[in-house]
């Protein structure tokens, strides 16, 4: 069967048109968009565009001035309260001291003097700060002071070295370091070492505290005038607390130990009662 010229040119026409319309369609469809006169690898793309921004970047950051962001603010005695809670046995509390990094004391002290005695005396003293004998032996009253408050406490029948609690005597101090030259501690080194000794008192868990002297005053009950305050049974940390006389004081002053004597009677009678 033969084909004439007129049904051939028709059918090209329709094929042509058909295959445009597809083309068209496509094209809307957005078939043809990525294509472009060469091939285009757009992972290039992307590391180009970086590329191009890496010198206005570097740029910027010449041109503005380097900040760095002020370092965290430390408390000291924030710090201190949070070891301190931590601490679940004397031993913790030890190391807690002993690693404890902000008080500038520590820096010029051979030993952190923590305690002696028996921890589960009735009885806690707590005295200043190490001198330098206590510094020495890593022990609290071992100097002068320390030999009068032996002789003193053993004349109502207690002692450091006593295994027995009711007849034992547990001791401390409000500052672990010995301050240069023997000097008061300051009132910042104070509130530092402060949840350090109320901690230390919670585990101790005396039944009376012994405070010797202005500066242990001064940590446990906040007051100042050992002379006025001493022989006056006070409470704090929810304890009975007894001031006393430091016995430094009593070498210094030989005529106070009238008054020692009185407040260690004081002593007794509470601890028989
Ligand atoms: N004085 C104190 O207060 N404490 C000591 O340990 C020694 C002397």
């Amino acid at each position: 069967m033969g084909i004439d010229a007129d049904s051939l040119g028709q059918q090209i026409l329709g094929d042509w048109q058909a295959s445009l319309a597809a083309l068209e369609w496509l094209q809307e469809l957005g078939a043809l968009d990525p294509m472009l006169d060469a091939p285009l690898n757009r992972y290039d793309l992307a590391e180009r565009e970086v590329a191009a921004a890496r010198p206005q970047a570097q740029a910027a950051a010449k041109a503005a001035p380097i900040v760095t962001p002020p370092a965290p603010k430390i408390d000291p005695v924030a710090v201190a309260q949070d070891a301190a809670s931590r601490s679940q046995t004397l031993e913790a509390l030890r190391e807690a001291l002993t690693t404890y990094p902000h008080c500038d004391l520590k820096k010029g002290a051979r030993n952190t003097v923590f305690a002696d005695g028996n921890p589960k005396a009735r009885v806690m003293i707590v005295g200043e700060a190490p001198g330098r004998d206590e510094d020495l032996q890593g022990l609290p009253f071992v100097g002068r002071a320390g030999q009068l408050l032996d002789r003193m406490f053993a004349a109502i029948g207690l002692g450091r070295a006593s295994p027995d609690a009711e007849r034992a005597l547990y001791i401390s101090n409000v500052m672990p370091w010995r301050p240069p030259s023997n000097r008061e501690p300051t009132p910042e080194e104070m509130a530092m070492m402060g949840p350090f000794l109320q901690r230390h008192v919670e585990l101790a868990d005396p039944e009376v505290i012994v405070v010797m002297g202005n500066t242990p005053a001064q940590a446990v009950l906040r007051q100042k005038g050992i002379t006025r305050l001493r022989g006056q049974w006070t409470q704090a940390w929810g304890k009975p607390v007894l001031p006393m006389l430091h016995p430094a004081y009593l070498l210094r002053n030989p005529i106070a130990k009238r008054e020692a004597w009185a407040d260690l009677l004081s002593l007794q009678t509470h601890l028989r009662g």
